[in-house]
């Protein structure tokens, strides 16, 4: 074994990298600030929370999170635990959440869902949940606020497989009455943990007490009445439940789940040291050459974010890159796929909690923020010269919201265009032209609506234009082909007039309308038709 492969295969095992998937609200800034502060990485919780009402302008377009309260940008946190290296990908929260939301989902080789134990699986829950589960990477779960009262927790196992499909293996239990839990039984270890009350308003970790389950001294804490209820659901678990099977868990079809409080830091640490016990280190990944180890000596890696203008004082892009194998170094070059040139790394950054810092190193499952002068668009690999290969395509996620977007001064038309190619090589909206108009105006897809807010901020603070914007009444972005080949056009297509027809950059024809319902009509009444809910070279 070379030095380099022994000191990838000890980094490699080291490593989990995830995001929190949830439906804004469910807790997910908090249990990040909590594995934080268990991690060392923060000494008293709340410097996260406290940047919701006062964040530091980072950038000038973050000024829409300040306003709204929202975090509109994922970021990369990093720290350690218990000899793991953990990268968490922070995922946008609001409803209003981004195709940057999704893409963050391709860097990871897991997640982690938290749910709201009173409000059980939300709506973009569900929307997340779906993307991990096509990659098919394991799911963690994690039942919050149960310093409240909430659903039951055997019904919420339930809810979990109706709605998301996924059946759910507790690894731990809460003992106590609705609201008002003690601690959790701990199913792996046979163990009894209780908790003292808090009385640092979740400020400081807090440790457990440690029992064996037949400890008189757990009754005398819980009461008679709560230690039978527990057995009760235990012997019920194990008995009618579903066996923990790990190749399911790795798979995607069975999630662990674990039961706490992010806030008064109950359940967290106990979740945590399983999650790093359970979750898979960095993954292989496909390329156009099979697949990439990430203990391939020879370095790669994919953007899977880009933001412009992080820092107003410099004017400066970043790219994201996870890194898939080999080592990263300050300085080396690599290989750039898309434009078939070698480029040199120069100012790799990282990031530890809110700090940003230059790195010298970085190994498979870490992410790296490269400063971009503008070459590089997401998906693209970036690898060593002596193996060129390029890693498999993003899925591309439909928009679903539309507006016609043109500049209000005619004269600023140049500004305008660069602005716009600028946002659609991010990657953070999906351009059109309606068949027959002008070229004055476009039509803009996006997947969530904050994104306009953020086009129209950036054109006028990047590019010093404003625009007029129009809503349009569609939801459904259909591609389309006729089965005999030949060209659809306004015109072929019956009912074109029910929806807009539309081209996508490339020239291909899209249909956008309002509802399943309507393009129900249009399949009825184009028998020749295909529609698929990408481009047709995807
Ligand atoms: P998000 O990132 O998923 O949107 O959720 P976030 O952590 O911001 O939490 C949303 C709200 O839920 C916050 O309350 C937070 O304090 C609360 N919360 C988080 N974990 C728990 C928990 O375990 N138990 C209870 N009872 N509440 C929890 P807020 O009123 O919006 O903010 P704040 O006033 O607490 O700062």
């Amino acid at each position: 074994m070379s030095a380099l492969s022994e000191e990838l295969d000890k980094e490699i095992k080291k490593r989990r990298t995830f995001a929190i998937i949830s439906h804004p609200d469910a807790g997910k800034t908090t249990l990040t600030e909590k594995l934080l502060l268990y991690g060392g990485a923060i000494h008293l919780a709340g410097s996260i929370k406290s940047r919701k009402t006062q964040r530091h302008a980072v950038s000038d377009w973050m000024e829409i999170e300040k306003q709204r309260g929202i975090s509109v940008t994922s970021s990369v946190l990093q720290f350690d635990y218990d000899g793991c290296r953990i990268n968490i990908l922070d995922t946008p929260g609001h409803q209003d959440f981004s195709e940057d939301t999704y893409r963050t989902l391709m860097a990871v080789d897991s997640a982690v869902m938290v749910i709201d134990v009173a409000k059980g699986v939300e709506a973009q829950t569900k929307k997340l949940f779906k993307v991990c589960k096509q990659r098919g990477i394991p799911i963690f779960t994690f039942v919050n606020k149960l310093d409240h009262y909430g659903k039951l927790p055997i019904d919420l196992m339930d809810e979990i497989e109706n709605v998301l499909g996924i059946r759910s293996y507790p690894m731990n239990w809460p003992i106590g009455q609705d609201g008002q839990y003690m601690g959790v039984y701990d199913r792996r270890n046979d163990k009894v943990l209780l908790f003292a009350a808090d009385t640092t308003h979740g400020q400081q970790a807090r440790i457990a007490d440690v029992y064996e389950p037949d400890d008189p001294a757990v009754i005398e804490r819980v009461g008679e009445e709560t230690w039978q209820a527990l057995k009760d659901d235990i012997e019920l678990l194990d008995e009618a439940g579903e066996e923990f099977d790990m190749e399911k868990v790795n798979s995607g079809e069975l999630t662990p789940m674990f039961f706490g409080s992010a806030m008064t830091n109950f359940g967290v640490q106990d979740f945590l040291e399983g999650y790093i016990r359970m979750a898979p280190t960095p993954q292989p990944r496909m390329s156009s050459d099979g697949l990439i180890a990430p203990d391939d000596e020879k370095f790669s890696g994919f953007v899977f974010k880009i933001q412009a203008n992080m820092n107003p004082a410099h004017r400066d892009r970043l790219a994201f890159i996870r890194i898939c194998s080999g080592k990263f170094e300050r300085n080396m070059s690599v290989w750039h796929e898309r434009s078939g040139k070698i480029i040199k790394l120069a100012q790799p950054q990282q990031f530890l909690a809110q700090d940003r810092q230059i790195i010298d190193t970085a190994y498979p499952g870490d992410i790296v923020g490269l400063f971009d002068p503008g070459i590089f668009g997401i998906g693209d690999t970036i690898c060593d010269e002596s193996h060129k290969f390029k890693y498999a395509d993003f899925p591309v996620f439909p928009p679903e919201k539309f507006a016609r977007v043109q500049a209000k001064d005619t004269m600023k038309r140049k500004q305008f265009v660069k602005g716009i190619e600028q946002l659609t090589q991010e990657g953070a909206i999906q351009l059109f032209q309606q068949a027959g108009a002008g070229m004055e105006s476009y039509i803009v897809g996006t997947v969530g609506t904050l994104q306009f807010e953020v086009l129209e901020y950036r054109l006028k603070n990047e590019y010093n234009v404003d625009i007029t914007m129009n809503m349009q009444p569609y939801e459904v972005a259909r591609w389309l082909a006729f089965k005999d080949g030949s060209e659809v056009t306004p015109a072929s297509l019956r009912g074109a007039d029910r929806g807009m027809f539309v081209y996508d950059r490339k020239g291909n024809p899209v249909l956008l309308v309002s509802n399943e319902w309507a393009l129900g009509w249009i399949m009825d009444n184009n028998p020749d038709l295909i529609l698929n809910h990408v481009p047709f070279d995807r």
